[in-house]
């Protein structure tokens, strides 16, 4: 293959890492969003990313000036249609994926593949409003993008094998391992984290403990590299009260009840880190 174009749709905290590890990779990268203000902040998080790999001398000044060179900015959806690939991560929100799938659709060739990072929502679905339902994919990559090495790939009842393949080999030219779901609720991934940080917000709702020592048990006692509350704060309590949503109503099952409690922390816009509130208090 050529030097293949990449089209990433949503520039907030998945978006960027996604632009970022592509363009480290050598393809070439649009990162788009509606929102230029969102735009701006992923540029200047990617570019203090990469200067901080150059101080740590993982890569080289040049080798940064040329990442920086393959990623553009735009507010254009219909830059897509240069793309080989696109990968979408916007909100987690069933009817706007499919609105911005239908418009993929449009604008971009027939043989272009179209991703999707969702976190849970059916892939089988979202290929739905597209004319090429075998070239849609899932494309699961974890958070923080640049750090953590699993992308979760999930065919669609209609993937195809080439679909399937080129992704698998495309995760691995980022340096990333790919792991295959079934097209279930939640995928491997979230079916088993979304329920241990919903018990954990139970846990403090129930008054058994404090968001602290919560945290404090599941980092000292489970050896987890941050606390279910503060990964939740993280993710974005909005993303984890989307995802419980599908997993409550994919599987029609109680266990997945989302916390009344997380409801309202979101109702509250306390979405977490990303709004300066969550179970804890951030700086901006
Ligand atoms: N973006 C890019 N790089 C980041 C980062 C970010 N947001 N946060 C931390 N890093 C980098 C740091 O720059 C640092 O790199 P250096 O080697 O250059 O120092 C490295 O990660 C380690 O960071 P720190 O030393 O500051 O902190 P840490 O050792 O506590 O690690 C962490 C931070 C990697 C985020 C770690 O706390 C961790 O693994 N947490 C759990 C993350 C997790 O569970 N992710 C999955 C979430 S679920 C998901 O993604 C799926 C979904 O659909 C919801
Ligand atoms: P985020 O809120 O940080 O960013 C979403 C972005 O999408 C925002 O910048 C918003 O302006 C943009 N957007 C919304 N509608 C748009 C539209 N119609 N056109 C263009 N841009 C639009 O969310 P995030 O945490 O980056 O999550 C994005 C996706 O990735 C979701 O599907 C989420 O479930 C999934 N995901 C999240 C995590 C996580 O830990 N946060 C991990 C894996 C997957």
């Amino acid at each position: 293959m050529g030097k293949q174009t990449v089209f990433v749709i949503g520039a907030g905290q998945m978006g960027s890492g996604i632009a970022q590890v592509f363009a480290q990779a050598d393809y070439d990268v649009y990162l788009h969003d509606k929102d230029g203000a969102i735009l701006e902040r992923a540029r200047n998080s990617i570019e203090r990313l990469l200067y901080r790999s150059v101080e740590k001398e993982r890569i080289t000044e040049e080798e940064r000036n040329a990442i920086v060179n393959r990623l553009q900015f735009t507010s254009q959806i219909e830059d897509a249609k240069a793309a080989d690939l696109v990968v979408e991560a916007v909100v987690e929100n069933m009817d706007v994926k499919k609105e911005i799938f239908k418009q993929l659709d449009e604008i971009t060739s027939p043989y272009t593949i179209l991703a999707t990072n969702t976190s849970s929502l059916s892939i089988t679905e979202i290929a739905s409003v597209t004319k090429r339902p075998e070239k849609v994919i899932g494309m699961h990559f974890m958070n923080p993008v640049p750090v953590m090495e699993l992308v979760e790939v999930i065919r669609g009842l209609q993937t195809d094998d080439i679909t399937y393949e080129t992704i698998v080999s495309v995760t691995k030219t980022l340096y990333k391992t790919a792991v295959t779901s079934k097209d279930f609720p939640g995928f491997i991934s979230n079916r088993i984290l979304m329920p241990m940080i919903n018990e954990a917000i139970y846990t403090v709702y129930e008054g058994v403990a404090t968001i602290e020592d919560v945290d404090t048990v599941m980092k000292l006692g489970m050896n987890h590299p941050m606390g279910p509350l503060t990964l939740a704060d993280f993710i974005g309590l909005d993303t984890c009260l989307y995802i419980m949503e599908v997993l409550y109503e994919g599987f029609g099952d109680s266990k997945y009840r989302p916390c009344p409690l997380l409801r309202q922390y979101v109702q509250a816009g306390w979405h977490g880190k990303k709004s300066g509130k969550g179970f804890y208090t951030y700086e901006s």
